[in-house]
């Protein structure tokens, strides 16, 4: 047998923990899968005082992350503590300098320097490999990378932040607000400790930038990803959509159109029947779609321990077996700087407004919709107690400006109460 695969981990949370547990509980079918031992020489985290239910007495204890990441008996940088800058970047540029393979689950440090890191661990003939990062069990970016790696890939789509998903399934399961849930998530420990990176869309949009990088061969361009968050969805959107025979989510979809690069990350609707549609809960989904094989849809655990752990061995049993794929599926100096579109595919849009019930609210609200060009698929208007009228609009394709531009329009009109709620309706 080869020598050992020796590994440092930083990090000892619920991904780290998972991982060490995976490479205690699998010692022997690891090695006979990859033909050599796979051992932790080092393991580092900021306490070492903590209870971390998992045996770490046979591995050296590093405080300093970048200590682990250059000591001389180890092979992998396992980087598992996550965060955009600080340790988890100082310590993943520390041992590319030091010679070592690096394994992160850290979308957003990747988000934001992945180019760097990945040109920085090629010139030096290393690889930095990032399963975990995006989508948690789901083997996304091996999908991505190997198996359509003979497809020019056309769309890359999903559902990749379970805490969202989590939030808009249950405020329709229970009939609960958005308030409401956002509590209960918080409670259940769902939400990151800045809770906007869930639901202002950020955690998803980091993961889709990585994606499109991979899919097109672009530089990540997480800046130009269109952000939108959960947070203005209310349990009447929930409901109204579904009465229209939609279910919402929040949607990353990254396109190479012919006005460059489309990548937005925003709550969309998508038909109730379709994987998309049915989806519950915190589980995550992502579509893919090739010019030869067409659609593939992809489902799974986005987070957890296990999973996630599942995805980092994945990476290092690919290194352990001698693969060295480079970090976005070719090498760093040939992704192109992606021109960013400037403006979305047009797109059939959910119109949701409470109109004063009088005569010529809506021959108002049509008036507008014309004058931006903007076609009615389908209406239908409440039954409602007092003096304001719910009503719901379908349009035909429409430009996404059309839309906000009558939505500025429309309260001039003296008939909407209040914001009316636009949502773009997704073909999947
Ligand atoms: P976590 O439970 O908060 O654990 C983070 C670990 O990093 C802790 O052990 C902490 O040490 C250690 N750490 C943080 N800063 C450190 C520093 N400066 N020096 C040394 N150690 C430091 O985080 P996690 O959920 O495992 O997530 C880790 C990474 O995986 C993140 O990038 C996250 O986005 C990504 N990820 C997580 C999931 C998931 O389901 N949790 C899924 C996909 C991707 P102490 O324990 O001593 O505080
Ligand atoms: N906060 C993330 C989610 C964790 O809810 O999907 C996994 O990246």
């Amino acid at each position: 047998m080869s020598q050992p695969l020796r590994l440092g981990i930083a990090g000892l949370g619920t991904v780290g923990i998972g991982t060490v547990k995976i490479i205690q509980k699998h010692a022997e079918l690891l090695a006979r899968r990859t033909g050599r031992p796979i051992v932790i020489s080092a393991v580092a985290a900021r306490d070492r005082r903590k209870n971390r239910d998992a045996d770490l007495s046979a591995y050296a204890w590093e405080e300093d992350p970048v200590r682990l990441a250059t000591r001389k008996d180890i092979d992998v940088f396992v980087e598992v503590m996550g965060g955009a800058d600080g340790a988890a970047l100082e310590a993943t540029r520390a041992a590319i300098a030091a010679g070592k393979d690096v394994v992160t689950a850290n979308k957003a440090m990747l988000a934001h320097h992945g180019h760097a890191l990945a040109a920085e661990a090629e010139a030096k003939g290393h690889v930095i490999r990032f399963e975990a990062a995006v989508a948690g069990g789901i083997p996304v970016v091996k999908a991505l990378t190997e198996g359509l790696a003979g497809n020019a890939i056309t769309r890359v789509m999903g559902v990749m932040n379970g805490t969202c998903n989590y939030i808009l399934t249950r405020m329709e399961g229970a009939g609960l607000t958005y308030a409401e849930v956002f509590e209960e998530a918080r409670q259940l420990g769902y939400l990151e400790a800045d809770p906007n990176l869930d639901v202002g869309g950020i955690d998803a949009g980091h993961k889709l930038s990585l994606l499109a990088a991979i899919a097109f061969g672009t530089r990540v361009a997480f800046d130009a990803v269109e952000l939108e968050g959960i947070g203005r969805i209310s349990i009447d959107d929930i409901r109204r959509a579904g009465d229209m025979g939609f279910r919402i989510k929040l949607l990353g979809v990254a396109q190479m159109t012919g006005r460059g690069l489309e990548q937005r990350m925003s709550p969309c609707l998508v038909p109730a029947e379709s994987p998309l549609g049915q989806l519950q809960g915190g589980t995550n989904m992502v579509v893919l779609e090739g010019d030869s094989v067409g659609q593939i849809v992809l489902r799974g655990a986005g987070a957890g321990a296990g999973p996630t752990a599942s995805a980092i061995m994945s990476d290092v049993i690919e290194i352990a077996r001698g693969c060295r794929i480079s970090t976005f599926g070719q090498p760093a100096a040939t992704l192109a700087d992606p021109v960013a579109a400037k403006a979305m595919a047009p797109a059939p849009y959910y119109l949701r407004m409470e109109l004063t019930d009088k005569p010529g609210a809506l021959a108002k609200v049509a008036t507008i919709l014309g004058e931006e060009g903007i076609s009615i698929d389908r209406m239908r208007q409440y039954g409602h107690a007092d003096a304001s009228a719910p009503v719901l609009i379908v349009t035909h394709k429409t430009a996404r400006e059309a839309i906000d531009h009558a939505a500025r329009r429309l309260p001039a009109t003296g008939v909407v109460i209040g914001e009316p709620v636009a949502i773009r309706i997704e073909s999947v």
